[in-house]
């Protein structure tokens, strides 16, 4: 069953167009994977689908009910929770405040002593139980992370917006990212995962986007996907590899491009 479908979606800034006329669904329990190089657009689609940034043209609907037009507390409040590519993580409140906020703006008349007894199952769902007291400039980037999605599961969604989670992260992070999101989805939750660290994307995605220049130039099962001579020449510039090469490449490659990076793209 579809969980969430986009037509014809349109956006752009001035000249530019950042998301151009996508075609794009995803089934209820999936895990999809969104990719393409820096400034194709992904977080942009984000935006869109979270009512950040109003659509140009064409629809989206989600869960059976039209979310275009609509504004990002009442597209929260029918079940789309998301993270920030950049943090978005309150620096003065602590952890367990940053993931009450999730609580208290997602699910209306949830009273605070509900929200907070709330809090506390996701956190220690998360692997952050027993921390809550901590302040976030004191953590690790890969638990900033992890509050980020502790505050998005919070609202309660149906479908969940990942933005460069493992962006920065170390390998044994990584890994463990990798767990989390499985376990969510197996909770039920669908997943729409931005991601440059191409193994994560490559071993956990049901299915994959490719998106350039704003627009759909791929889309499958993650083989498919990574033997897509499209995907390739955006990729490396050339669409004549060996089959079966592309995919190590791929991994190899965007790896090391960003999963050493400190911070996010
Ligand atoms: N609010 C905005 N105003 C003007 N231009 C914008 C705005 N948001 C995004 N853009 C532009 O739209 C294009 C797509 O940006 P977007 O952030 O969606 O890319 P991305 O695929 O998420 O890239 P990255 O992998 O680097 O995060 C870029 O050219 C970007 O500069
Ligand atoms: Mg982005």
């Amino acid at each position: 069953m579809q969980i969430l479908k986009t037509e014809g979606v349109k956006k752009s800034f001035g000249g530019l167009t950042a998301v151009n006329n996508v075609d794009f669904d995803v089934n209820q329990g999936e895990i999809m994977g969104l990719i393409g190089p820096n400034g194709a657009g992904k977080t942009t689609f984000f935006n869109l689908i979270s009512g950040l940034y109003q659509i140009d043209t064409g629809s989206i609907v989600f869960d059976g009910v039209k979310i275009s037009g609509r504004q990002p507390y009442h597209i929260c409040r029918h079940g789309i929770g998301r993270t920030f590519q950049h943090a978005k993580n309150f620096p003065g409140l602590d952890i367990r405040e940053n993931v009450m906020m999730g609580a208290l703006f997602g699910k209306k008349g949830q009273s605070r002593k509900q929200a907070a007894h709330e809090v506390d199952d996701i956190l220690e769902y998360v692997g952050l139980g027993g921390q809550g007291h901590k302040h976030v400039p004191d953590l690790t980037l890969a638990m900033q992370k992890r509050v980020e999605v502790a505050r998005a599961l919070a609202t309660k969604p149906k479908l969940l917006l990942l933005d460069e989670t493992m962006a920065g992260l170390n390998p044994t992070e990584v890994e463990e990212a990798m767990v989390l999101v499985k376990k969510v989805r197996d909770s039920g939750i669908t997943i729409i995962m931005i991601e440059h660290v191409m193994r994560a994307i490559m071993t956990i995605c049901d299915r994959i986007f490719v998106l350039h220049h704003g627009a759909r130039i791929a889309s499958g099962l993650p083989d498919e996907v990574a033997n897509d001579p499209a995907v390739i020449e955006v990729y490396f510039g050339q669409s004549d590899d060996s089959e079966g090469a592309a995919e190590a490449k791929t991994a190899e490659t965007a790896d090391s491009d960003k999963s050493a990076e400190s911070g996010e793209s």
